[in-house]
């Protein structure tokens, strides 16, 4: 039997790991990784940040396992799908390969592990049909959506009222929601920018935690073209660029 650890690497700074994470971290004699290539989201810099920093056991290593394409000719939940099986598969063999029975390989997750995140749904792939046998366990992280709050130095939620938090595509689709605020990830697109004239408020992050942090908060009407050219300044320094916002309806004066 081994041991598989899901623990969260926190949104960008190494300094976001828990005390819990970095127990997690020295249990395990692997840490592995998805293989990006040119590390796009700079997430494979932040787990060798976080292993040089914390990992004190000897032998410990990072293991790349290569990333397969995403299909986008199948339409979306099948791409996800058949994504998710050939790394289920990679991942299989990677544990079976680098990590000895009785042994423990771990995942370092960008931000939280439970939130927009595959690598829990892979690993659970990668035990169906026997042939890696392991438990699973998860280390929480500090998500960029805690990061957004915090570094705004406002609440999610206003006092009583719900929280919801989707994608650029999702908020495209249905709109904001009838109560309360919205936290946006995953969207490539700005689709806040067909919300104007309703009155909205935006928070808006890149790069949390990281030395390019750039927030921007306003009326969302007269942010909007701001965070075009901070988003697009961003992406021309560092090559990628992530960024998550709230939406909330401005208090109506008293
Ligand atoms: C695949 S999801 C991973 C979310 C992650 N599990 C978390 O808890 O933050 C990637 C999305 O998270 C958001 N994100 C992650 N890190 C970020 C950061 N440092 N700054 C701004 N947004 C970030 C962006 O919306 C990005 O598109």
């Amino acid at each position: 039997m081994r041991r598989i650890l899901l623990i969260g690497a926190g949104a960008g700074d190494p300094a976001h790991i828990t005390m819990q994470a970095v127990a997690a971290l020295n249990d395990a004699d692997v840490v592995l990784a998805f293989d990006k290539g040119e590390d796009k989201d700079g997430l494979m810099q932040l787990r060798r940040e976080i292993c040089a920093r914390y990992v004190t056991r000897p032998g410990s290593r990072i293991v790349q396992i290569e990333n397969p394409q995403r299909r986008a000719d199948a339409g979306y939940l099948a791409g996800v799908d058949a994504w998710h099986q050939a790394r289920a598969d990679l991942v299989r063999a990677a544990i079976l390969r680098e990590v000895p029975d009785g042994g423990c390989a771990a995942f370092l997750v960008w931000g939280e592990p439970g939130l927009y995140d595959s690598t829990l749904r892979v690993v659970e792939r990668a035990m169906v049909g026997g042939g890696l046998d392991a438990t699973v366990e998860i280390v929480p992280g500090i998500s960029s959506v805690q990061v957004l709050a915090a570094h705004h130095r406002i609440c999610l939620n206003e006092i009583g009222e719900p929280v919801l938090i989707t994608t650029g595509r999702r908020l495209a689709e249905d709109g904001m929601p009838a109560r309360g605020s919205a936290v946006v990830m995953l969207d490539g697109g700005l689709a806040c920018a067909a919300l104007t004239g309703q009155g909205l408020d935006i928070y808006w992050g890149a790069g949390l935690g990281t030395a390019d942090e750039v927030l921007v908060a306003g009326k969302l009407d007269e942010a909007i073209a701001q965070i075009r050219a901070e988003r697009a300044a961003f992406k021309a320094k560092r090559g990628w660029v992530m960024d998550t916002y709230l939406l909330r309806r401005r208090p109506e004066p008293a």
